[in-house]
């Protein structure tokens, strides 16, 4: 998928190729906590940390017995700059899909999430989604932004923030 921009934004479906880079782009440029559930061990991209990032990924992406979404590696003018997600709710055939992007560092605060989550609404609506979901929290501004951006409503609760699209 290509979105429209100053900068060539381009989204590939992840496969093993495409995972070392995303993990390359995640080690150079993001906090695991930004990009990963949270490990145990001492902080930083150890090994066991970068292990646990592949896995992750396969099991929630590549592995055909295990997979619950859709990643796609975000490139920028050629570079591997981050990650989407889809992720069908209930079901492969669920009418609800909840969202998720990350981007490095020095990639964000330049639209790039802005057009990465246009062509997410647009592959949501292709897939038949009739309702775009996602979370973040009350200290995430940029995706607080982001996400109302869409038109989505936000329900506060406590410090989590729930953003829903009907599309
Ligand atoms: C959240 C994230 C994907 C947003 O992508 P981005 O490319 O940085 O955002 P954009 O530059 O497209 O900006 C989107 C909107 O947020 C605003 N924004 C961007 N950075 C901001 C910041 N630090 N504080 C406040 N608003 C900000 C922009 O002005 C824009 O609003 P506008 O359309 O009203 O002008 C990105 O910052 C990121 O990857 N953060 C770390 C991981 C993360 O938090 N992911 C989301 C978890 S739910």
């Amino acid at each position: 998928m290509t979105g429209l921009s100053d900068f060539e934004i381009v989204l590939t479906p992840l496969d093993e190729a495409t995972l070392a880079r995303l993990l390359e782009a995640a080690v150079a440029d993001a906090e695991p906590h930004e990009v990963m559930p949270p490990l145990d061990g001492p902080p930083g991209w150890t090994p066991e940390r970068r292990e646990a990032f592949l896995a992750f990924h396969r099991r929630r992406s590549l592995d055909p017995d295990t997979a619950i979404e859709t990643t796609w590696l975000i490139e920028v003018d050629g570079r591997a700059a981050g990650a989407a997600r889809l992720q069908p709710v209930h079901g492969a055939s669920a009418v609800e899909v909840e969202a998720g992007v990350w981007l490095g560092r020095s990639c964000r605060g330049r639209g790039i999430g802005k057009r990465v989550a246009e062509v997410l609404l647009e592959a949501a609506r292709d897939g038949g989604a009739a309702r775009f979901i996602a979370s973040t929290t009350v200290d995430n501004a940029a995706a607080r932004r982001l996400l109302s951006g869409t038109g989505a409503d936000l329900d506060v609760h406590g410090e989590e923030v729930d953003a829903r699209l009907e599309l």
